[in-house]
């Protein structure tokens, strides 16, 4: 059975930890405080370590769930303990392999990026993967099922992480938006907050649901709603006029314009 170590344990690293099967991997935790990472140990049923350089001795992989800002510092003075055989995980925001392989100075080192979302708290993350060369196969596997655990994983290029970080990462942040105007709309037009936002959401959900299964493009589900001098198609030409999509393509190109500026 594997051992996973997670250096960090916040908001990803429990969602994570609550989706894993006890039984398939041997979970270790280490984190800023030992009193605290013991209570969150219990919590959670899996075993704390005293510090960073212990977890990752035992570990096989090794889940870096701490701030990009914080990652620096905790993953330099690790390298002695790293070594061939032990994979690295990183799903720290904007930082690439390249970096990760200069901070974890450690020869042959196998690094896998993954990038989660928030969904990840209720199983469903949509996540990015990629690895560097040192990575073998049955690590990969691993990694991909952990993540799997709670959510998809897409294989994508390197490259495109940071299109994934805004398109799946950030996003969720603009949908919560999009609800919100709906329900606000709604309340404008008199129905009370928490009902229309509850309509929005079921709504938004189904919506979503019925793109992947019928594998349609959106925009031919957009005519289909829009019947010919309907009220749905008025409401389209106005999101045009009022340039929806071009809002839409320039908010993901500022958060992908605000990545690559923090690197
Ligand atoms: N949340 C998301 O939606 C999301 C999505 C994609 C990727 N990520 C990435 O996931 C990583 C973790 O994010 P998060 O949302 O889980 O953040 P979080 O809830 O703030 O968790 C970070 C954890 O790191 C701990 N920590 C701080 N310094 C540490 C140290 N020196 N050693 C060990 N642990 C330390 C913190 O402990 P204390 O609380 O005791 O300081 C905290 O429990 C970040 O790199 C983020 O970019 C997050």
């Amino acid at each position: 059975m594997k051992t996973v170590g997670f250096i960090g344990v916040g908001k990803m690293a429990s969602a994570i930890i609550a989706g894993l099967d006890k039984t398939k991997f041997n979970l270790l935790i280490s984190g800023r405080d030992f009193e605290k990472t013991k209570q969150q140990a219990a919590d959670l049923s899996v075993t704390a370590v005293q510090n960073h350089d212990e977890l990752v001795k035992k570990s096989d992989l090794i889940v870096l769930a701490i701030k990009p800002q914080v990652l620096p510092s905790v993953l330099r003075p690790l390298s002695s303990a790293l070594s061939a055989d032990k994979t690295l995980i990183s799903i720290a925001a904007g930082l690439t392999l390249a970096d990760l392989e200069a901070l974890a100075a450690s020869e042959n080192q196998g690094i896998i990026r993954v990038m989660p979302n928030i969904n990840a708290q209720i199983g469903k993350s949509t996540s990015a993967i990629v690895r560097n060369e040192f990575v073998s196969d049955e690590a990969f596997d691993a990694t991909s099922e952990i993540f799997g655990a709670v959510g998809s994983v897409h294989q994508i290029a390197e490259k495109d992480f940071s299109t994934f970080a805004a398109i799946a990462g950030s996003s969720p942040a603009y949908i919560y938006m999009f609800i919100d105007a709906l329900s606000r709309a709604g309340v404008l037009h008199g129905l009370p907050k928490d009902q229309a936002t509850k309509i929005v959401a079921e709504t938004l959900q189904a919506s979503a649901e019925m793109i992947l299964q019928s594998g349609e493009n959106p925009w031919s589900l957009v005519d289909k709603v829009s019947s010919p001098g309907g009220t749905t198609v008025a409401g389209v030409v106005s999101l045009e006029k009022n340039h929806f999509v071009g809002t839409v393509i320039d908010a993901i190109t500022a958060t992908i314009d605000k990545e690559n500026q923090l690197r």
